[in-house]
Formats: structure tokens, C-alpha cells, sequence
């Protein structure tokens, strides 16, 4: 297990980076038959630094092949997070109409400005592809937006909207310290402020980034808005986490049904997560996938080459609670195919390595069983008084921050029927209900974890082995 190599902890079928440090995903866009994830990415170093874009294709957001950095850092500053979209009418007039460009969306961050304590250290930049998402190139006349003099201004997520009379037209949403922006633009060069959104509303333990604006058909039928936040710190657990709201988007302004504060995800580690644009019609998913980390402790954790994974990619979804509606992240049925061997289990089981998947029937809302090692390490799951719990108090290494080792709890007030819980070499993600509550915890057993301990609420168990697909030497 403990690889000569420094391989301990790789993830088995996360994506990682080679070596070096990895935080949010970036530009994730579909592109004839390849899902391309770019990522926030310092190759020097296994801590944060100067960013660049990291780059790497898959065909099922599983099997992820490596690709050459898409965007380094240049005079306007380091390359930060941002988002890609096709430009299919060549409306920014980068490509031609045979060959229409793809175009990236990012900030930059100047971190001489930063340091020097001016405001107008970040602005937007774009760069546009013409082979395909291969290789991308900075437009000759960035910033294409520039700080209006707010420090934090950042991580533009940018969709087609075509004007109700057909005109060509993007929205851009963007984090502008706690709050969100929206601006506009015809041509994905010339942007104009059209709303904002924020105050007084939502969680404010810090600051805001990474938003994404979805729209989703609700169970009833309706058309529905959300605007994902990700918030450092603030989160429910401590550090960083997503939060969400639901309303509708007209004009540039984000009306919200109701001042609830929701929560993507209730784990501790996943953080800045978008989705994927351009995917085809024909599919129709919102596909996600977060960064598996979380600010408190990501540039401590005891991986040695390379630092941090992606979470495995999700298909967000309405659903409705008793009137409520909320996010639901169902793991991507692209999963189905890591399965290999299959278990039928009924009380405590041994486990056949460090990747799996546990399947089972939830019998009477509540639950309560554990995943251990023989060195004594374990988490402990369970659902009890309308409380979800996953405690990693005792699941292995911990001392590298004082706040790692903690349990972590999610109110579920309504029926867990059924649970997937996905393993691997240092993660765990718990879906219940097909992901209508989801919690995703990093940990760090010594060893991998051997044995299943049933206490009580399950049934119907199964145990999937993964097939490792993404080894460091891929
Ligand atoms: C979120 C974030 C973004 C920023 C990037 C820098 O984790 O802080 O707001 O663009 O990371 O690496």
C-alpha cells in the first residue's frame, strides 16, 4: 500500500493531477465527444502559487487522459478560475464562421497589484482555441473586463442567452467579494453590468466565488433558476462549501423564491464545483464536479507529489421536499461502468480494496454501520433523529490540522430510502436517496479500510470493486 514512490493516497478513479498542487476545475466544456476539464494548477509546487490552467480530456468524466497546461501566466497576471463555452456563430469574431472558436473565460490575477494593496488587481480576460479545445491562446487585447476597484472580482461563469428576438447574446456571472455580478455582452468581448445579487441574502461567512447560473425544470413543470455560490469560509462544516438558491433570472436580475440557505453538499470537501457547458441537447444533464478539498486544511494534507482531487461527476437536479425545492447531485451513470466485481453482503464483510461502491436499501429512515481497518481506524456512518452523520473523528491521519479530525452532520428531514457510498484511496461520498443529500469527507487511513460493520437500518447490501482507472502512471 504504501506505494515506494510516494503514490500513498492516489485516488483510484478521481482525477488527479500528475504532480504538482490542483484547486477549483475551470472551463469544463464538451467538445465532440470529449468532456475537457481545465484546472487551477501550480506545477511547481504541491502548494497554492501562480496559477495556470491544467488541462485534461475524458470521454466519461472517469478515464481522464493528461494533456499539456492550456494557459500559463502572463504579463496581466496568474491565470484564475473561469469557465469556456462555444462560440458557435462566431460572435467574438476569433474564428471564422466555417470554424467557430471555442472561447475561455478567466480572471487575472496580478499579484504585484495585489500585493501593493490596490483594488484593480483582478480583472477578466479571455483566450479562444480554434483546434478543438487542444491548445488555447490569449486575445491580444485583454482584460476584456476590467475592476470597477473591488479587490475580489472573479471567476466568471459565462452562458449563451439568446435576446427573446434571436439575437446572439452571453450572460456572465460573476463573484465580486460577497456578492454576485451579472454583465452582458453580443460578442464575448465588450461586457456591460446588468445586476447584482446578494445582499442580505445567503450565507456571508466570506467571501463568494465561483458562481454558476443553471436552469432546470422543476418536478411540477416549472421553468427554475439556480445560482451556485461557493463560499470561503463560512461553510457548514467549517472552511469552504457551496451554497445555493432557486428563483428565476430575467433581465439581469436573480429573483430568489425564498431566503432559505441551502447547502450543495454537507461534507467538508467539496468545493468551487461548476458544470460542464456544451453539453449536447440530446444528453441534456447538468453535469458537476467540485474540487475534493477545502481551503481549511488543502495545502496541509498528507499526499506527497501532487495535492488534491475532483470529486466524480454529478448530475444536478430538482427536487422537491414538501413544497421546498432543492438540489440533487445523483453520481453520473457513467459510474456504472467502474463496477467489476459485485458482493452480496448481509452483516459485517471484508472489503475488496480500497476502491468500491456500497449499494443498500435503507429499511426504516434510519441507519447506522462503519467501514474500519485492523489498525483501529474507522468512520462511522448513521441517519438518526433527522441528522445524516459521517464521522471521520477516528478515520486515520488527522494531526496535520487541527479541525480535520471532527464529525459532520446534515439535517434530513424527509425519508432515506436507499444509500451509494463511494470509496477510494482518501476519499468517501456519501449519496443518499440518489444524491438528494450528499456528503463528500476527505480521510487518510494509514491503511486502507478492510472490513464492513453493519450496526443497524440496512439491507439489500452490495459491494462493487472499481476498476482503478486513474493510476499516476496513466
Ligand atoms: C476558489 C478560488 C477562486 C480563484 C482560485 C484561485 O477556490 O479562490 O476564487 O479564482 O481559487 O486559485
Amino acid at each position: 500500500f504504501e506505494s515506494p514512490n510516494g503514490e500513498k493516497y492516489r485516488s483510484e478513479y478521481h482525477f488527479t493531477p500528475k504532480t504538482g498542487w490542483m484547486n477549483d476545475p475551470n472551463g469544463m466544456v464538451y467538445i465532440n465527444g470529449d468532456y475537457h476539464l481545465f484546472y487551477q494548477y501550480y506545477p511547481d509546487s504541491t502548494v497554492w502559487g501562480p496559477m495556470h490552467w491544467g488541462h485534461a480530456t475524458s470521454k466519461d468524466m472517469l478515464r481522464w487522459e493528461h494533456k499539456p497546461i492550456a494557459l500559463y501566466p502572463d504579463s496581466l497576471g496568474y491565470i484564475f478560475s473561469g469557465s469556456a463555452v462555444f462560440d458557435l456563430k462566431n460572435s467574438s469574431g476569433l474564428g471564422t464562421a466555417g470554424n467557430p472558436p471555442y472561447i475561455a473565460i478567466y480572471t487575472y490575477h496580478d499579484p504585484v497589484g495585489a500585493d501593493s494593496g490596490s483594488n484593480t488587481f483582478q480583472s477578466q480576460g479571455i483566450a479562444f482555441s480554434l483546434d478543438e479545445g487542444k491548445t488555447w491562446k490569449p486575445y491580444d487585447e485583454n482584460p476584456v473586463l476590467e475592476s470597477p476597484g473591488i479587490a475580489d472580482f472573479r471567476d466568471p461563469k459565462v452562458m449563451n442567452l439568446p435576446k427573446e428576438d434571436g439575437r446572439d447574446n452571453w450572460i456572465m456571472t460573476l463573484a465580486v467579494k460577497d456578492e454576485i455580478h451579472f454583465y452582458e455582452s453580443s460578442n464575448l468581448i465588450n461586457w456591460e453590468k446588468i445586476g447584482d445579487f446578494g445582499k442580505n441574502i445567503g450565507a456571508h461567512g466570506g467571501v463568494w466565488e465561483c458562481p454558476d447560473l443553471l436552469q432546470f425544470t422543476a418536478p411540477n413543470g416549472e421553468e427554475k433558476w439556480v445560482l451556485l455560490v461557493s463560499l470561503n469560509p463560512g461553510g457548514p462544516q467549517m472552511g469552504s462549501a457551496t451554497q445555493y438558491f432557486i428563483g428565476d433570472f430575467m433581465d439581469g436580475k436573480f429573483i430568489p423564491d425564498d431566503d432559505l440557505i441551502r447547502w450543495l453538499d454537507y461534507g467538508p470537501d467539496n468545493y468551487a464545483g461548476v458544470t460542464w457547458s456544451n453539453v449536447p441537447e440530446s444528453d441534456g444533464r447538468t453535469l458537476f464536479m467540485g474540487w475534493m478539498s477545502n481551503w481549511l486544511y488543502a495545502q496541509v494534507v498528507p499526499t506527497k507529489t501532487w495535492r488534491s482531487a475532483m470529486t466524480l461527476p454529478r448530475e444536478l437536479s430538482l427536487f422537491d421536499v414538501d413544497g421546498t425545492l432543492l438540489v440533487k447531485s445523483k453520481p453520473s451513470e457513467e459510474l456504472l461502468s467502474l463496477r467489476n466485481q459485485t458482493f452480496h453482503i448481509s452483516q459485517s464483510s471484508p472489503l475488496p480494496g480500497q476502491a468500491f461502491e456500497l449499494e443498500a436499501e435503507i429499511d426504516s429512515n434510519t441507519f447506522s454501520f462503519k467501514i474500519e481497518n485492523n489498525s483501529g481506524e474507522e468512520v462511522h456512518f448513521s441517519k438518526e433523529n433527522g441528522l445524516v452523520t459521517v464521522d471521520r473523528r477516528k478515520a486515520g491521519k488527522s494531526n496535520f490540522h487541527p479541525d480535520f479530525a471532527a464529525s459532520h452532520s446534515a439535517p434530513m428531514s424527509w425519508e432515506a430510502n436507499e444509500l451509494r457510498l463511494f470509496v477510494d484511496a482518501n476519499s468517501i461520498e456519501l449519496f443518499i436517496n440518489d444524491g438528494e443529500l450528499v456528503m463528500t469527507s476527505l480521510v487518510f487511513p494509514e491503511s486502507p479500510y478492510t472490513q464492513i460493520r453493519i450496526e443497524n437500518g440496512l439491507e439489500d447490501l452490495k459491494i462493487h470493486s472499481l476498476d482503478p482507472v486513474m493510476k499516476s502512471t496513466d
